[in-house]
This record gives structure tokens, C-alpha cells and sequence, in this order.
């Protein structure tokens, strides 16, 4: 449960001044509204709700569920009855209803997005595909990219010099084939929106799972709106004149949540940012922080990680004055990582919230609210509103007071994914079979004595050296934590004796040069962290890490690295495939 008093020792405060504008001021108003969305969800919901459009109301309660596989079938069911459209609560709303329609819903980096032309007088074919994602038919769509295409011809043949690049060539064919520039001639601006019941599927979104294929994760429409519209408006304390910027890639869950969905619903101007960021140089984000006077910003620990490894000079180059809140979220935050972005990138003067939460969750579900939760370099802190975590033992008692187990939820929020799509089996087999009655996570938790919830990394990151019970993230985080460490990876390897043993990847910091006594002194500070126990078996120098398009490092892989096994299985998420072949090459070979 929530602690009635915020700890007043070892912890990092919002400023005043945020405290003076947030919808969440103090603690005590994040416990009230805590207690308030578990006891009364219906009022805590209907509250929400009454900001955006239904076409109808919805009849039943808020949310009816069973979390519970031995009762029958899972099933989460939100605002069943109500009719809506999220694209016009997104988009019509703002405009008609709250007169934003002047407002900047997205500043673009790049010149060509920047400068909107009229809509018909399109002239490159990028700037074609930005209707495209805004056409909602697929009839439309395949127009569009037939005359995409011709135009991208035209132009080609024009300029003559891109002639090497060959374009698709569609034949036109009049059984099947329109006119675009005839049909849309004099056709309305208005279209009816396609009103959807609550529970109507808004889109599939596939993750990894730990064994076999990816499986397709089901958001649907009523829930997933008002979850991350909230999520938005009170983790990012979005006010008017905010501007927001998440640098994830938006084919993700974190692009979706808190790049389309989030922001759009809260009517909020965000960056759109297409690039590197260490390209041209490593102060690119801190220079479109100043560009575009940024507020609110939310980045992955592997980005401000790398960024640090280029230490505080590129960023202090630029002012940085308009921040006033940092997020993280994707994996644990090292204690280290966290006091650099606070320090050196938030000059010490805005919190940072780091969320949790999965592809699963839709949402943020431990979180910091910026003016409200103290915070502690590491720790996600507490839960969202209408969230109820736990964490249980290997027999799935639920654990009170300081703990460290499975971090599971008890109820469903309005978020939450619905199922694997084309598999409840699947679903309900991988997060409510292992423990009847609760979402399983996946993750291990720890809750310390003020109640704050310390996530340790992927239970099946979790290694067993000699019966004990060890997180990758811990051992990483020592790693991390020496000076010539930019980046660390730690993998279990099978070990006769001990059962499994440490393979440790480790990433220099630029300039630094991987040698014996290095080795030595790595081993030495994370048996000095942690123990003898975690002592590193092996430490191998890895230039680079095999890693997911969202930053996420593949442990999978480097299981495989560190025990020499070829058949890596499916590696097609790997952003760049070179550098296994690398680190397979500079295995260090123990003998064992
Ligand atoms: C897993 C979910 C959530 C969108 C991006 C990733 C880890 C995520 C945190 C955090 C510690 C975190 C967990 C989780 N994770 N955020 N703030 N602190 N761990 O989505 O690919 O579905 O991954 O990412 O292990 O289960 P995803």
C-alpha cells in the first residue's frame, strides 16, 4: 500500500515552481486520488471520461473483469455500450470543442514537414506520404501510392539525375483502378467518423516473447484512450504552452502511447524526431531542447547512457532553460545514469519520472508524478492511479512490508492489453497461469522500507549462482558504475558446479583500452558491490551490443555469444546484425 508520508531522507524533490502549477501538488493529493480510483473506479473514470466525445453512453459498470484463470476465461471489459471515435477525440475535439485548432500538434525536424503545403498541391513524395498517414481507407491509400508513384516518376525523369534509382512501375488497370485527381475533385472536407463500441479492437502491436514467436499484443479503443490521455496529462504534468518531445521510435508501444495517442488526446505540441542522436554531433538533442524550447522530455537509460559516455560538454554547450520535467523509461535506470540526467542535462531543477510499464500495460503503471512523488535515483516509485501491484514469493504469497519477488497487478486498469491477438490461450497462459489471479509482469521487484518499488530486471534475467538468486541489472549496474565503463551486459552461462556462472559484456568509454589489470579491477568493484558471489566469471570487451530498434538489448543473444552456440534462432528485431559476428570473433574462450 501507499504510505500515508512521503520519506523526507535521500530523496530528490520537484521544484517549487512546478509544485505551484501541477494537476498532482503534493503527496497527499496522489494518495487521495490513489485511494479514490480503487474504492470508486466508476467515479475516478467517469471523471475522465467527461473530457472526451461518446457518441453513447456507456451502460454497464466502468469495468467488469476476471484476472482469475481458475473462474473461467480472462477477460477485461471497459465502458462496454459506450460508442466512440479515438481519431475524432484526437483530432475534431481539439478543433471544435477545445479551439486548439491553431495550436502546433507536431514540430517536425526536418524542413520538408515543417513547411505543410496545401492539401492537392502536393509536389515530393515525401510530403505525400504525410497525407497518406492521415487517409483512413485503404482504397485511398492504394490511390494515393499508385499516383505517389507516377509522380515520383515525372519528377525522377525531370531531374534526371536520380534515374539510377529505379521506381515501381503499377500498371493502370480500369477494372479495379480510379482516378484520384477526379474522384477527390469537389469531394467534402467532412467525413463521418466509424463510431466504435468501447471494446473494439484499436490495434495489434507485437513484442517478444521469452519463448517461441512474438506475440500480438490487443489494445482496444475506450480504455487505451483515456488510460494514456491520463497517463499523459498527470506523469508529464502537461500544461498549456508544453512543448513535449519523446525521442522513441513511433512504431513502438512508447510511440504510440506517448507520441500519438497521449499527447494528441491532451490536444499537447510535441517534436517529431526522425534521426540520431549523435548525429551530426552528439549534442543534437540538447540543441533541438533549445530550438524548440522543449518542457517535458522522455528518453531511454541506453540513450542518456551513451550520451554520457561523451561526458557533460556537449551538453552544457546548450542552455537547456526550458526543461522542466525528464523521463525515462524501457529497463532499469542505473543509479549512476539517473544522477547524470538529473545533474548534468536537468541542472538539478526537474524530476525525473521513471516509468514502468510494458507493450502489455499500454500505460505507465509505477511511476513518479513530478510534483508529487519524492524520488529515488532507480526506483519507479509507486503506482499509477488504478493500479494495484503485489509482489509474490516463488509459491505466490503475496509479500508485505520490504520484499523482493514477482511483480504482478491485481486488478485490471483501463489500459491493459485484452489478449494475444488470435490466442487467448496464449495469453492467458503467459501472464495468469503461473499465479491464479494476477497479472504476471515478468519482472522482479523489490519494495523497500517506504514502500517504493525497485524493479530488478526480467525474471528470466535473473541467473542462480550457487543457489543464489542474482539480477543481471544489479551486477550490470556495478559494472556501469566504473569509471571506464560506458555500458554492461551480463548473461547467465552454465557452470557445472555452480549452475550458472557470470558472462559479462562490457562497452569502454571512448579513449579507454581494454587490458588484463582493467579486467581485474572490474571484477574487484562488483565483488566489492555485491559480493563475492557476483564476482564475474568472464568479462568480454564489446565495442558494440546486439540490440532491439527500441534500444533494448538483447540478453538472448548474448547467451548464446558467451556459450559459443551459432543457431541464434530469430534475430530479425536486432537493429545491427554485425556486431554479433564481432563478438562472436572476440569471445574470450575460458577454459572451463
Ligand atoms: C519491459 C517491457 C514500456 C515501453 C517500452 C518497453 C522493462 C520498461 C522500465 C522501467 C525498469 C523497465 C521491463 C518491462 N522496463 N520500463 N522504467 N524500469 N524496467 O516496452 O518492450 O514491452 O518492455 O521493459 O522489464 O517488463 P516492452
Amino acid at each position: 500500500m501507499i504510505p500515508d508520508k512521503a520519506p523526507k531522507e535521500d530523496v530528490f524533490h520537484g521544484s517549487e515552481e512546478l509544485k505551484k502549477e501541477a494537476h498532482i501538488p503534493s503527496f497527499e493529493k496522489y494518495k487521495e486520488l490513489y485511494m479514490k480510483s480503487i474504492d470508486h473506479p466508476d467515479e475516478f473514470w467517469g471523471d475522465v471520461a467527461k473530457d472526451f466525445f461518446w457518441k453513447t453512453k456507456h451502460t454497464g459498470p466502468f469495468l467488469e473483469y476476471n484476472f482469475d484463470v481458475t473462474k473461467g476465461e480472462i477477460y477485461v471489459k471497459f465502458m462496454e455500450g459506450a460508442t466512440t471515435n479515438i481519431c475524432y477525440n484526437l483530432l475534431d475535439r481539439n478543433v471544435h470543442d477545445r479551439k486548439l485548432g491553431d495550436n502546433v500538434a507536431f514540430y517536425c525536424t526536418f524542413q520538408k514537414h515543417l513547411s505543410a503545403p496545401q492539401r492537392y498541391q502536393y509536389e515530393s513524395i515525401s510530403n505525400r506520404r504525410r497525407f497518406k498517414a492521415a487517409s483512413s481507407s485503404t482504397e485511398q491509400i492504394e490511390l494515393d501510392r499508385k499516383s505517389d508513384t507516377e509522380t515520383a516518376q515525372r519528377e525522377t525523369d525531370r531531374e534526371g539525375k536520380e534515374k539510377t534509382r529505379p521506381v515501381p512501375q503499377v500498371p493502370w488497370d480500369p477494372e479495379v483502378d480510379l482516378c484520384w485527381h477526379s474522384l477527390i475533385r469537389g469531394a467534402s472536407d467532412e467525413c463521418e467518423p466509424e463510431w466504435c463500441e468501447s471494446e473494439d479492437p484499436l490495434f495489434i502491436l507485437y513484442t517478444s516473447g521469452s519463448t517461441g514467436k512474438p506475440k500480438g499484443v490487443l489494445h482496444t479503443v475506450s480504455g487505451y484512450m483515456l488510460y494514456t490521455a491520463t497517463t499523459f496529462k498527470l506523469v508529464f504534468d502537461h500544461q498549456p504552452g508544453d512543448v513535449y518531445w519523446c525521442t522513441a521510435d513511433i512504431g513502438w508501444i512508447t510511440g504510440h502511447s506517448y507520441i500519438t495517442y497521449g499527447p494528441l488526446a491532451n490536444g499537447a505540441t510535441s517534436v517529431l524526431f526522425e534521426g540520431l542522436p549523435t548525429y551530426p554531433d552528439v549534442g543534437r538533442m540538447w540543441e533541438i531542447v533549445d530550438k524548440y524550447s522543449v518542457t517535458k522530455f522522455y528518453t531511454a537509460p541506453t540513450a542518456i547512457r551513451m550520451l554520457m559516455k561523451f561526458g557533460s560538454d556537449p551538453v552544457v554547450k546548450y542552455k537547456r532553460e526550458s526543461l522542466k520535467v525528464l523521463g525515462t523509461v524501457g529497463e532499469p535506470i542505473n543509479p549512476e545514469a539517473w544522477q547524470w540526467y538529473y545533474n548534468v542535462v536537468g541542472d538539478k531543477r526537474c524530476p525525473i519520472v521513471d516509468t514502468f510499464w510494458q507493450t502489455e500495460t499500454g500505460g505507465h503503471v509505477l511511476t513518479p508524478l513530478p510534483a508529487a512523488t519524492p524520488m529515488k535515483p532507480g526506483s519507479a516509485t509507486f503506482p499509477f492511479f488504478g493500479v494495484v501491484p503485489a509482489i509474490l514469493n516463488e509459491s505466490g504469497e503475496e509479500l508485505e512490508g520490504p520484499s523482493e519477488g514477482y511483480l504482478v497487478f491485481k486488478q485490471p486498469w483501463p489500459g491493459v492489453m485484452r489478449t494475444v491477438y488470435g490466442n487467448q490461450q496464449r495469453f492467458e497462459t503467459t501472464y495468469f497461469k503461473k499465479f491464479p489471479g494476477y497479472y504476471v509482469t515478468g519482472d522482479g521487484c523489490r519494495r523497500d522500507k517506504d514502500g517504493y518499488y525497485w524493479i530488478t530486471g526480467r525474471i528470466d534475467d535473473m541467473l542462480n549462482v550457487s543457489g543464489h538468486l542474482l539480477s543481471t541489472a544489479e551486477v550490470e549496474s556495478a559494472l556501469v558504475e566504473h569509471e571506464a565503463v560506458a555500458e554492461a551486459a551480463v548473461v547467465g552461462r552454465p557452470h557445472p558446479v555452480k549452475g550458472e556462472s557470470l558472462y559479462c559484456f562490457v562497452t569502454l568509454n571512448d579513449g579507454v583500452t581494454y587490458n588484463r589489470p582493467l579486467e581485474a579491477e572490474l571484477k574487484k568493484q562488483v565483488r566489492e558491490k555485491i559480493g563475492a558471489i557476483a564476482t564475474p566469471d568472464y568479462i568480454q570487451n564489446a565495442p558494440g551490443l546486439p540490440k532491439t530498434r527500441s534500444g533494448k538489448i538483447m540478453r538472448r543473444v548474448l547467451r548464446k555469444i558467451a556459450c559459443d552456440e551459432r543457431d541464434l534462432g530469430d534475430i530479425s528485431t536486432l537493429a545491427d546484425s554485425s556486431v554479433v559476428e564481432q563478438l562472436f570473433q572476440n569471445r574470450c574462450c575460458p577454459a572451463v
